[in-house]
């Protein structure tokens, strides 16, 4: 075939000097998402930058009310890092690793190109709506009912899209990888379709079908396993792929993995309950919730060993390779966030931190440690091979890249347990007479050492992001010498 007739055929891709003739697998869905990754990365940390910064200097909340103000842009923080920019690293690797593992095409025609460019389009109306404060007010679920609609028809698109490919594979088993992408597609479908039933009143405003405490447990079941599901069982999928082809090294126990996918996606559903502590939920229903959590320390630390064993043999590759050292230390982050979870969890514990930053730091720990770092390991394992290159543009600023997102990352979360414990330990100090030894605000002034501690650190981590966007840039637009060999998947 030549290279016009490929490029008719959609086979050919003209993004770098280098044409991409065709090729074995559908590459072309797979560089659009992790583009768009890059791109929603640095979009979605410069706004949790912005809203750290807010709280450290609160006039920043004045610029240009209220499409700025700090309680809107919350929501375009959480919905760009963890849909745009997660969700685009997800698509990504589910769709390249589906593939390889399948030794098969993406199957679905149409509903491939659309999966992108729907998921696209939620973005754009998210970042639209929720600054001109259209929201459910359903954390991580604020969008309104027409976005929803649109959300549910792509993500039907990508279980058609993900099971097609499964059922065509040539290969006669489904590697692990697979089960966890495809455990986390069903579940976020179910997860999603359950929580935003909502009663709609015009075209962007609607309420919840559920009412009071009813609300509060569905939104929590979905809210918790929307970490569970999307934040983790998906990111597991690309620890299973990426660890091994990076290290070259096969995995440490496959029959760990399999025992870790069944025992996480059974227990995970159950946890929800924990972040309804004290609440109007069934006291027996908040200590379930709190069991499960407990228990679901073993799985989650059953996966990381699984991941990190991996490495036997191959510990010296870390001197040299950071993409790996990305993929090993975001594996330390899941093990201290899934640690930590469980602690929180405790009743007596609970009643410490809920509300107070110590839970951000939970969160960070989890966001920046293990989702943001895992998936800058598979990005940066899959650029060459996607765009036909013999490596990325510069290994040095991969390793720039990972010292600054290493140390963002601690200074985040070291400043929000300092500050968790401050004001856990203020809120609850008694006088002998009975009144509270310290008021609100005076708790807010003690946070504030650690608000600039923590701008300071997403500043880090943000900057480490930019330096991977301009390294992707020049990896996909570099010329490279005609007897460059790209790279060998
Ligand atoms: C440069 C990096 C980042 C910075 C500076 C940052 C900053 C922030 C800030 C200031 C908040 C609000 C905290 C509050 O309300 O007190 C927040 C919330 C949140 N961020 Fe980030 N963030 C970053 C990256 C990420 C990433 C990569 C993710 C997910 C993959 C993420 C997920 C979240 C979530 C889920 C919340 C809500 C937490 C809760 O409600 O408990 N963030 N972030
Ligand atoms: C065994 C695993 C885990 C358990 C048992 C667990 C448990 C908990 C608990 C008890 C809270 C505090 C609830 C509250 O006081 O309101 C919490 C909050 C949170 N966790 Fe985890 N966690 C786990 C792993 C993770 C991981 C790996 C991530 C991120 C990738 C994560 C993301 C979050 C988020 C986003 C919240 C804040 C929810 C909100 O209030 O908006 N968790 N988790």
């Amino acid at each position: 075939m030549t290279i016009s007739q490929a490029s008719h055929s959609g086979l050919e891709s003209t993004v770098s000097g280098k044409a991409l003739v065709d090729e074995k697998y559908n590459y072309n869905v797979v560089r659009q998402f992790s583009v768009m990754a890059v791109v929603w990365g640095v979009v979605g940390m410069a706004a949790g930058v912005l809203i750290a910064a807010q709280l450290a200097f609160p006039a920043l909340n004045d610029i240009w009310q209220p499409y700025t103000h700090f309680g809107r842009l919350r929501p375009l923080h959480t919905n760009s890092v963890i849909f745009a920019f997660g969700g685009c690293v997800l698509f990504a690797t589910s769709y390249y690793v589906v593939q390889r593992t399948c030794q098969t095409k993406l199957w679905g025609g149409i509903l491939i190109p659309f999966t992108f460019w729907g998921w696209q389009l939620v973005i754009l109306a998210a970042a639209i709506t929720l600054p001109m404060g259209y929201t459910s007010a359903k954390e991580y679920a604020e969008l309104e009912w027409p976005i929803d609609i649109l959300i549910a028809l792509v993500w039907i698109s990508y279980a058609i899209v993900f099971f097609g490919t499964i059922v065509k594979r040539k290969t006669s088993h489904i590697y692990v990888a697979n089960w966890f992408f495809g455990a986390f597609i069903v579940v976020v479908a179910i997860l999603h379709l359950v929580n935003s039933a909502s009663v709609p009143v015009h075209g962007l405003k609607s309420y919840s079908a559920y009412a009071g405490t009813m609300d509060a447990m569905v939104q929590w079941w979905y809210g918790h396993n929307a970490v569970g599901f999307f934040l983790t069982a998906g990111f597991l999928g690309m620890m299973y792929y990426f660890v091994p082809k990076q290290a070259g090294r096969p995995v440490y126990s496959y029959q760990l993995s399999i025992v870790h996918f069944w025992a996480l996606i059974s227990i995970y559903i159950w946890a929800g309950g924990h972040h309804l502590h004290y609440s109007a939920l069934p006291d027996w229903a908040q200590s379930l919730g709190m069991a499960m959590s407990i228990i679901l320390l073993a799985p989650s630390w059953g996966g990381m060993i699984n991941g990190v064993m991996t490495l036997s043999g191959a510990w010296h590759k870390l001197r040299t390779d950071p993409t790996l050292r990305f993929l090993v230390v975001s594996l330390s982050f899941y093990g201290m966030s899934t640690f930590e979870g469980p602690m929180m969890s405790i009743k007596t514990v609970n009643a410490l931190s809920h509300n107070t930053d110590w839970t951000i730091g939970h969160v960070h720990s989890g966001a920046l440690g293990w989702v943001a770092m895992i998936s800058f390991g598979a990005l940066y394992h899959m650029y060459p091979i996607l765009f036909n290159k013999a490596k990325m543009h510069s290994v040095k600023l991969i390793n720039l890249h990972f010292w600054l997102a290493t140390i963002g990352t601690v200074l985040y979360i070291v400043a929000m347990w300092v500050n968790g414990l401050i004001q856990g330990m203020m809120w609850r100090a008694y006088n002998d007479d009975g009144s509270l030894t310290y008021s609100f605000i005076e708790s807010v002034e003690a946070s504030y050492p650690g608000y600039y501690v923590r701008a300071l650190g997403g500043a880090f981590f943000l900057t480490g992001m930019l330096i991977m966007a301009y390294n992707c840039y020049k990896t996909i637009t570099v010329v490279e010498a005609d007897d460059a060999q790209p790279v060998k998947a």
